[in-house]
């Protein structure tokens, strides 16, 4: 089978943005791959996060995979601190890299303006960093969403570098996006839901039903502009995720309303969280249950971790006599 790997950030608890636009996609392509889920903490560190949440959202994000579905028969969870082979191939693919090709990349730039008070160097050497995730494992594709793509030219282009210049070692990993629908904040409709700005931004995945209730009431719409196409950003949004979680006729009828101008959002919105809340029923049910079993949740980690190791160790080795380390 061919390697995959992708992962994210350990922020915590995720979001049903998270789940639409990356996690359902891995559970499909856990079936077709060998597949590397990695939760990137030394990532997170770039942004300052305090230590008890660094820990605690490493936690968090496993029982969110594991609730989701990601399993540890078939899919390898690792903890990216945990395989310090991680931070060791880095350190040699700095010196492959030309600090002009990061100083392009646009996620650096973004986040120079969001950190401005804190442009450390490891957010300039995030991505190669990140390519380390993905070539110490081999792996041919990696699905993310499309603002990672300078991210993944990036490692392409380390890869290519490492192999003109010791030897044919890394195949170019492949980007693959998926159907991704981009959901949007509830509050900031314009911009996408993200957990940056705020928990009524989002819905996360383990909201109580009276959470998402409550959310989704108080989500921006629009009044003044019923029955005209393009929805308005709160609108859309709203029909988006009727799309992705209710039933069609329910779709169609809340269609109809709005062009005849008769829609009432606070029924869209009731409708919404109702559909939405017992599509993660199953999922909170296996979530509380994670919660109960901390433990087993760190030893899947562990045992993850253990297995990505002697993949990375097999890596680094071949590596490090290739450059003349070993
Ligand atoms: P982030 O937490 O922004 O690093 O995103 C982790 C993963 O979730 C990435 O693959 C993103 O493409 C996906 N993602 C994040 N936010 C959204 C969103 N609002 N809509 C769709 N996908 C998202
Ligand atoms: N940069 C990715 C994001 O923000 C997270 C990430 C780090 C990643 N290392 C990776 C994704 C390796 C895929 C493969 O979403």
């Amino acid at each position: 089978m061919k390697r995959l790997v992708s992962g994210m950030q350990p922020s915590g608890q995720l979001h049903i943005g998270n789940y639409l636009g990356a996690i359902k996609n891995w559970l499909q392509l856990q079936e077709q791959y060998e597949c590397v889920f990695g939760m990137y903490d030394l990532h997170a560190m770039t942004e300052g996060l305090a230590p008890e949440a660094l820990k605690k959202n490493v936690l968090e994000t496993a029982m969110d995979y594991l609730a989701s579905g990601i399993d540890p028969q078939k899919s390898t969870l690792m903890v990216q601190s945990w395989v310090p082979e991680h931070t060791y191939l880095a350190w040699i693919f700095n010196t492959l890299t030309p600090v002009s090709w990061l100083e392009r990349v646009p996620t650096y730039k973004d986040k120079s303006q969001q950190f401005a008070k804190n442009i450390n160097m490891g957010l300039l050497d995030y991505p190669v960093l990140m390519a380390v995730d993905i070539l110490l494992y081999k792996a041919v594709v990696v699905p993310v969403g499309e603002d990672q793509t300078a991210h993944i030219e990036l490692t392409r282009e380390i890869a290519r570098t490492f192999n003109s210049r010791y030897g044919e070692t890394f195949p170019e990993p492949k980007m693959i996006s998926g159907p991704g629908a981009r959901i949007m904040s509830l509050v900031d409709p314009t911009v996408k839901m993200s957990k940056s700005k705020g928990p009524n931004h989002y819905i996360a995945l383990n909201d109580s039903p009276e959470i998402i209730k409550k959310k989704l009431a108080s989500a921006v719409t629009d009044t003044g502009n019923d029955g005209k196409e393009p929805k308005r950003p709160g609108v859309a949004n709203l029909f988006q995720l009727l799309n992705l979680f209710s039933k069609v006729e329910t779709r169609e009828k809340f269609e109809t309303t709005y062009h005849k101008k008769t829609i009432r959002y606070a029924e869209v919105k009731a409708t919404l969280a109702e559909d939405i809340s017992s599509h993660f029923a199953d999922f909170r049910n296996r979530r509380a249950d994670l919660e109960k079993h901390p433990d087993k949740v760190l030893d899947i980690l562990r045992e993850g971790s253990a297995h990505a190791q002697t993949i990375a160790r097999a890596t680094l080795k071949e590596v490090k006599e290739k450059v003349g380390l070993l």
